[in-house]
């Protein structure tokens, strides 16, 4: 490209970009005293001090002092040159880019490329005529309306047919002058074993085109109709010189204005889960191309919006996708979150059976990548026992890591220790020993330690067992047998008079009584502990271990009583009761350890 080509094609692209829009797909905007403001993306702050004047078409950070256009930002942002933004914007924003002169050789590349992307549109019409015009589509069309595809998202995606034949392809794409070997290249033919020639590498399937940006077919995915255990489902064509599978998005070429325009993604896992939701209107959605998802795919979707949502099918398999997925994302500073389809397998099913508005709902309530995770791991590691919660915790620990914010890591932590049902201290002080472990192996910048707060153990506790009364309150006499009401706090005392008192009178506890009966403080109290989540089988164990806890409190208690006392008769030469005192203190003190 000439220089002054150059120039001109810079300043086009700068004079359609809008530099809010550019930034806001990062960070979020608010408007004061005629600028834009945000907290810096490129230093740690919690005032903002980021500006952007959109007039001038130019952002400046008052508290690290960097600023610059359009194209400085997107190139600090996605840590790539000048130019490389300059580029990249035009392709955001559909401006063709202006090439070099090239060299012979690659000029011969380029021409093999055209030609096998020719191969590929060629078998796309063809494939799709056959499915559209052709009585031997007859039985795909069947199949396709059986699952809901209209006739519109079959021309929306151009789907197609593959005849069962060995050869229909090939002899039509042949005769349009285009050798065997290319018909290789472009993964649509494979040689026949002994080398005399080749057949169609798709036969008898639905055939799926997979797309590049810019709408061009490169690729097919070829779905068997009739389920056959010799067969894979889905027979794809491979990696070519115009495809390859790690770098490319199934739909991103139709979803990703509204990706943009939503500045959310939702990725699925399969070719029918993202027709099946596009087609339903819901149209941010990508599929992953049924390979991990790769490091790629993170970064080129985490430029078209800040906001990733995983929607995986539902299942053993799927839940282990994701969870694989999930770290993928960590270095694009995208927000991660994933969708739990609640009933049924896949999105497509879901949205199938339920329709638009019940998916819109699931996605306004996704859940933040690390609560996933979490959940993820106490479905999977038995942390009834002490050493399966230190485990959880261990695992945990380095993705708590990753929030930036320490407030949120807080509370997190505080999560962990009530669905563990661990002391907030210990919770604490394992934390403080994996930053220090980690920033002394990494030699990273350290990150907030928590102080050591008084613990909150006897609230925690006296949650789980009131979690547990409330709906058992037959329980009752187990609990103050071994764990006395003046040990609790005073709402929690409230409360527990309460259930004692529905309990004698035959009744349940309810929320409208309670409403009723008790302070304000104890009802806020009762929706608290209402909203404590925990898996059912986890209850039983935090109520065991709570009562545990609780009676602990109350022997250390009584142990100190008795201390005191037998101190107390040793200052008065009282020796006889002081042995005998000692001698219960210690009792005491063995029953405290046991527990
Ligand atoms: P799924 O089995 O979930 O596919 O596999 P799907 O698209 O939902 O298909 P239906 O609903 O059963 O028709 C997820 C993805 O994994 C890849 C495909 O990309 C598929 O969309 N896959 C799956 C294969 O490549 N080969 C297979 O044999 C199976
Ligand atoms: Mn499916």
């Amino acid at each position: 490209m000439e220089s002054a080509e150059m120039e001109e094609f810079i300043n086009a692209v700068r004079e359609r970009s809008d530099i809010y829009d550019v930034v806001s797909r990062y960070v979020t905007l608010t408007l004061k005293n005629g600028r834009f403001w945000a907290c810096c993306p490129f230093h740690e702050e919690k005032t903002p001090s980021f500006t952007v004047s959109p007039d001038k078409g130019i952002f400046y950070c008052f508290g690290c002092h960097e600023g610059g256009n359009v194209f400085k930002f997107i190139s600090k942002m996605e840590h790539i040159t000048y130019f490389e933004a300059v580029k990249l914007q035009a392709e955001r924003l559909g401006i063709e880019i202006p090439s070099r002169k090239k060299t012979s050789a690659e000029i011969q590349i380029e021409q093999e490329k055209d030609s096998l992307l020719k191969i590929t549109s060629m078998a796309r019409n063809f494939y799709h005529n056959c499915l559209t015009k052709t009585k031997e589509g007859e039985h795909c069309r069947k199949y396709l309306a059986a699952r809901g595809i209209t006739e519109k998202i079959i021309e929306d995606f151009q789907l197609g047919f593959a005849p069962d034949s060995w050869d229909s392809l090939t002899k039509r794409i042949t005769a349009r002058g285009y050798s065997k070997k290319q018909l290789i290249s472009a993964g649509l033919a494979v040689e026949k074993k002994n080398g005399d020639g080749v057949y169609d590498r798709l036969r008898g399937r639905l055939i799926i085109p997979i797309s590049d940006i810019s709408g061009k077919p490169v690729a097919f995915g070829g779905r068997i109709l009739v389920a056959d255990e010799n067969q894979p489902k889905y027979l794809n064509t491979p990696e070519t010189e115009i495809f390859s599978k790690g770098k490319l998005l199934f739909a991103l070429n139709k979803s990703s204005r509204a990706i943009i325009s939503a500045n959310a993604a939702i990725v699925v896992e399969g070719y029918m889960d993202a027709i099946s939701l596009i087609g339903a209107g819901i149209e941010n959605v990508v599929a992953s191309l049924g390979t991990a998802f790769t490091e790629e795919q993170a970064k080129l979707l985490s430029r078209y919006a800040r906001k990733i949502i995983f929607c995986y099918d539902s299942d053993e398999a799927g839940q282990r996708a994701t969870i694989r997925a999930l770290p993928i994302m960590k270095n694009t500073g995208a927000e991660v979150f994933v969708l739990i389809i609640p009933d049924g397998k896949d999105p497509d099913e879901f949205i199938r059976n339920h329709g638009k508005a019940a998916f819109l709902e699931l996605l306004k309530n996704v859940m933040p990548v690390i609560d996933y995770q979490f959940q993820y791991k106490l479905r999977h590691i038995n942390y009834s026992t002490f050493e399966g919660k230190m485990q959880v915790l261990n695992e945990m620990f380095p993705l708590c890591r990753e929030i930036n914010n320490p407030v949120t890591q807080e509370d997190y932590l505080k999560k962990f220790s009530s669905v563990l049902v661990l002391d907030e201290i210990l919770i604490f002080k394992e934390w403080n020993k994996f930053l220090s472990r980690s920033e002394n192996k990494n030699k990273s910048a350290p990150q907030k330690k928590f102080p050591i707060q008084k613990s909150s153990l006897i609230l925690q506790s006296g949650r789980s067992i009131i979690q547990k009364l409330w709906y058992e309150p037959e329980f009752i006499d187990y609990v103050s047998a071994l764990a006395p009401k003046e040990n609790f706090t005073k709402i929690h005392r409230e409360i527990i008079n309460y259930i004692e008192k529905c309990y004698a009178a035959g009744q349940m506890p309810d929320d409208l009584t309670a409403a009723k009966e008790l302070s304000a403080e104890a009802n806020l109290e009762l929706v608290r502990i209402a909203g404590m989540i925990e898996p059912q089988d986890s209850q039983i164990q935090a109520f065991q271990d709570s009562v545990k806890i609780m009676q602990r409190v109350n022997l250390e208690k009584l142990y100190r009583k008795i201390y005191q006392e037998a101190k107390d008769f040793f200052k008065s030469g009282d020796l006889k009761n002081y042995a005998e005192k000692m001698q219960a203190a210690m009792i005491l003190q063995k029953e405290i350890d046991k527990l």
